[in-house]
């Protein structure tokens, strides 16, 4: 993303902000993993959303006083002999480059206390971690409402980021139609997707990695893929690609060898016929609270088509989960409500699913859905969802 993307998330939330009040988004700290080490460090994805910057330890602070905004980024203080072991921190002519951002300081300058001005209301960024919380957060009010409104609906660029992260997960995909077979591990699959979408371009996974053969496939987040591929198996799919932070979320589900057994093959269309119609339903002014009814209706209906289903099951049997999320920076991007209603420029995933534990499969279709005026469209759409396009693909 470039610096006048930055420049107008900020003014746009500035816009939002009442008079007399400062916004408060802390990058966020590494968090030790042991003695010596420190687990992978995730920028908040607010602060990177306003700055683009996505080193730990960063402050950004927007001032609103008479209509006018005052930005200023705090950054870390060069550490030489810190940085000779783990990589250089940003400068302050790169930080103000990438964000366009001119006031820029280091973090040690940071002075809480030039918050308190009168009357000002803080609103601070409740999104980070409560151990991570300076005291001020405390009596603060909550900036995330307004990071919400702006973070739902997607730029024409940010959409272009996610269809490339799609793009590449949909090679991931492709090449995954290659290897699924009977025999084959689980973490096999996995890591034959990821070394894919590192080798297309992203930054890694938005999420652990799910490849859940058979009787694992009604364990929503199966991440352990330690399994061996049985023979007549369907094998689940849950996976995506980031690219520049923005993330991609798929499911397909594929027939170990590359055909459908009979069963398979009903279960697996009664999922695609209740996608396809939920899909139709991602509509400008409709809520998610009742796409989420809807979808089980349709997923009962359809599935009681197959004949599969046990006597006296109920839908929560065998579908347990939303039908879908607003999609962005992160996979389950923010959001508040659960009962959004749909608006243009929304990207929200359409996951529907129908898990048969009693009889060791499960089918999950995901797809990552735009929302328009003029109706849905489908970012994923290329990427194989029929029988005869899965078949024809793996033979
Ligand atoms: N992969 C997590 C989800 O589909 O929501
Ligand atoms: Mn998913
Ligand atoms: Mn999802």
């Amino acid at each position: 993303m470039k610096q006048p993307f930055y420049q107008k998330k900020r003014r746009e939330l500035g816009n939002l902000l009442p008079e007399k009040s400062v916004a408060v988004v802390p990058a966020g700290k590494e968090v030790a993993s042991s003695l010596d080490d420190c687990y992978p460090f995730y920028a908040n994805n607010n602060y990177f959303y306003l700055t683009g910057i996505r080193e730990p330890e960063g402050l950004l602070v927007i001032q609103k006083d008479e209509g006018e905004l005052t930005e200023t980024l705090y950054i870390r203080k060069p550490d030489y002999d810190r940085e000779k072991w783990i990589g250089r921190y940003i400068t302050t002519a790169r930080a103000s480059e990438v964000s366009g951002i001119g006031d820029i300081r280091y973090i040690d300058d940071f002075l809480p206390d030039s918050l308190l001005r009168g009357d000002q209301l803080i609103y601070f960024d409740q999104t980070i971690p409560d151990h991570q919380k300076p005291s001020y957060a405390e009596n603060s009010d909550d900036l995330t409402p307004f990071l919400v409104r702006l973070r739902l609906i997607k730029e024409p660029e940010e959409i272009e980021m996610m269809q490339n992260a799609i793009s590449i997960t949909a090679k991931g995909i492709d090449a995954l139609c290659d290897i699924t077979v009977p025999g084959v591990k689980e973490y096999e699959l996995a890591a034959l997707f990821e070394y894919m979408i590192k080798d297309g371009g992203a930054d890694g996974t938005a999420f652990a990695t799910i490849a859940a053969s058979g009787q694992n496939a009604p364990i929503l987040h199966y991440v352990e893929n330690k399994d061996t591929v049985p023979e007549n198996a369907m094998v689940l799919f849950d996976l995506g690609a980031k690219v520049q932070g923005y993330a991609a979320d798929i499911s397909r589900t594929l027939p170990a060898g590359g055909k459908f057994s009979d069963d398979a093959a009903k279960l697996y269309d009664a999922v695609l016929t209740a996608q396809e119609l939920i899909i139709d339903a991602y509509r400008v002014g409709a809520s998610m609270k009742d796409i989420q009814a809807y979808s089980r209706e349709i997923l009962w209906e359809q599935g009681l088509k197959t004949g599969l289903f046990a006597a006296g099951a109920e839908i929560d049997d065998y579908y347990y989960h939303g039908i879908g999320h607003s999609l962005g920076l992160d996979t389950h991007d923010l959001c508040l409500d659960r009962n959004l209603t749909l608006a243009p420029g929304m990207v929200i995933t359409c996951e529907p699913g129908l898990y048969l534990a009693h009889r060791g499969m499960g089918v999950r279709i995901e797809d990552d859905i735009l929302i328009t005026e003029d109706g849905p469209v489908n970012l994923s759409v290329g990427i194989p969802k029929t029988i005869e396009d899965i078949e024809r693909r793996m033979r």
